[in-house]
This record gives structure tokens, sequence and C-alpha cells, in this order.
């Protein structure tokens, strides 16, 4: 099958059940494709769609289905050999770093959430800044050709720092500027609209990288006091899950940061913790706790990896984005 023809296919009306207004309020709201329909959650493209969430789950099982049958979508039940061919589509970003590159085992993940986190001045927006360069880099270079989308809530994205990072690796300062799209999200019910957004920019753009620096920030600003605790939970939920299907259908790699929590409970060790509890814990797949060490030394550890064993890496922070320490 052609390329367009499998576009074609994956077009929402070919599916039973979806006729032209109900195309109309999912395009509307920016859903064109079968995928799509796996990408967001039931409640969601119930509201969407203005129907019930049992209208959603039929389209969701035909969505499966005729995905199943363009060998898009593995089969709910596959034996263990289907699921390690699928783990060599997976493909790694460098960070710059070597030492980094190597506790990552091939640096950052499609296909995967990596969460950098840490207090100010650790690094995370400038590992943000060298990914968003790198990805766009041959494979033999640490890269994957592709470009990045970038979502800045903290208003710390620098173009200045892109010119002067994809300088340093011999790219056309322009072309990389072009080869990453921003948006500045303006607190968490902005942040979760923009994600929303994600799927028909990733298919625009065929970005394979996704930033969000800081992810977890705004919901910290909006919802204060243990009286907001259930509502921005369940907000970070969704917007995880989202995040989840999202790298999982789509093959990009989806990098997130969080800051820091004094954690009063902890009398031995690191005192600090990320924010977010268990439902952004979950929902990660590799957490990587940053910590400065002398000068613009870092030190990054790996936490909690259903892949890595513990370790540590020290990286540098320096004009040229990040690098091993000299
Ligand atoms: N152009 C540059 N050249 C060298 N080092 C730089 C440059 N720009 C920033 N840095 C260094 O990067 C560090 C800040 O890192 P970064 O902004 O990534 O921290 P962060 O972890 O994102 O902090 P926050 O939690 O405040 O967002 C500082 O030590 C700063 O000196
Ligand atoms: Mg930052």
């Amino acid at each position: 099958m052609s390329e367009e023809e499998r576009e074609e296919e994956m077009e929402i009306d070919t599916l039973p059940g979806i006729g032209p207004a109900t195309k109309q309020k999912l395009t509307s709201a920016g859903i064109y494709t079968i995928v799509d329909l796996l990408v967001y959650s039931p409640t969601y493209l119930a509201e969407v769609i203005g129907g019930s969430v049992e209208r959603v789950f039929k389209l969701q099982e035909e969505a499966r289905k005729k995905l199943q049958q363009l060998g898009l979508l593995e089969e709910e039940f596959v034996t263990a050999d289907k699921i390690y061919e699928k783990t060599k589509e997976v493909a790694y970003i460098s960070t710059g770093s070597k030492n980094l590159d190597n506790l990552l085992q091939g640096g950052v993940e499609t296909r995967a959430i990596t969460e950098f986190y840490g207090e100010y001045g650790t690094g995370k927006t400038q590992i943000c800044h060298t990914l968003a360069v790198n990805v766009q880099l041959p494979p033999d270079m640490g890269g994957l050709s592709c470009p990045a989308i970038y979502l800045d809530t903290e208003m710390t994205f620098k173009s200045e720092r892109i010119v002067q990072i994809a300088t340093a690796r011999g790219l056309d300062p322009y072309e990389a500027l072009k080869k990453i799209t921003v948006a500045k999200a303006r607190g968490a019910s902005h942040l979760l609209l923009l994600i929303r957004d994600l799927p028909k920019r990733i298919r625009e753009t065929k970005a394979r990288l996704v930033v969000i620096d800081s992810a977890v920030a705004p919901f910290r600003a909006e919802y204060i006091g243990r009286g907001h605790l259930s509502e921005r939970q369940q907000l970070l939920n969704v917007m995880m899950h989202d995040l989840i299907r999202m790298a999982e259908l789509y093959n990009v790699a989806v990098v997130i940061t969080n800051q820091v929590q004094a954690a009063p409970d902890v009398l031995f060790g690191d005192p600090t913790r990320p924010i977010g509890g268990h439902v952004v814990a979950h929902a990660v797949t590799y957490r990587i706790y940053l910590r400065k060490a002398k000068g613009t030394n870092r030190i990054a550890s790996i936490v909690d990896s259903p892949r890595h064993p513990p370790g540590e890496a020290v990286f540098s922070i320096s004009p040229d984005g990040i690098k091993d320490p000299a």
C-alpha cells in the first residue's frame, strides 16, 4: 500500500458509525485519523461528539480493529517475540553527553516519557534546548533527522540558545529554528489544550520529540492548597495519559521537566522529591534526577527504571549545550 493510500485508509469516516455530522465534530476538534481516536480519552471524545462513552468505546473498538488490519497496531494478546520486534522501532536521541546517553542506554527514547527533575539551575531547560537541536541531526550524529515540538510553560525557551547550540553542531541555525515549533502555555488549562492539539501538530511537522518544560509547575501554581489537590491530580492524570498514548502511537519521545519539593517525611538521604505524586511517578517511563556538582558539572541519576540498572552520570552545561565534562 502506498503512503497516500494508507493515509486515506486512516481517515476518520472510513469507520462504520462515523457519519458526516460526527466527522465534522471530530475534525473541528483537530481529530482527523483513526489513530487519534485511540490517543484521546473516551470521556473527552464523548464530549466532542456529544454522545455517550459507550458509543466512543464502540468507535475505539472499530478503530483498533482497523489499525490491526492495516498492521499498525498489534493484537491484544501477542507472543513476546512480537513485542521484541516492536522494541526495534524504538529510536534514541542523544543528549549531547556520552555519559548521560550511556546512563540512558542510548539517549532519550521514543515511545516513552522521560522526566528530568531537579532543583533550579540543574540544567533541565538546557537539556531540553539541546535535545530540540539534536533530534534534527542525522542518526550517525545521534539524531533522527526530525523536527521538535516545544511547549514552554515558564517562558524560558530562548531562540538564541538554539542558534548557539545548532551552530556548534554545524547546522544552519535558521533551518534549525524552523524545525522547532514552540507554543507558550499560559497556565495549566492552556497547557492541557495545547497537549490536546499535539497529535495534529505531530502529523503536520513529523516531529519525533515533544518537550514540555515544565509539565507540572503550572498545576502546582494554579491548584494551591489541600482543597484543590484531588482536582489537580485528576488533571495531571489526564495530561499524563494523553502523553503516554501519544508517545506510543506516534513513536515520539516525550521529555518533561519537573521541580522538586521538600519531603518532610524523609529522614535519611535526599530530602527532596519530584512534584506530582503517584500520578506523575506512575506515568513516566524514566525518571532522571539532576543535582549540582562542581562548577558547570551536574550529576544525573536514574530513578526506579524498569530497564536500567541504578547509576549516575556526570555531564556539563556549556555555551554549546549539554556535553561531557572537559
Ligand atoms: N549560554 C550559556 N552558556 C553556558 N551556560 C549556560 C548558558 N545559559 C545557561 N547556562 C547555565 O545553565 C544553568 C541553568 O540551567 P537551566 O536553566 O537548564 O536550569 P533549570 O534546571 O531549568 O532550572 P529551573 O528550575 O529554574 O528552570 C545555569 O547554571 C547557567 O549558567
Ligand atoms: Mg528551567
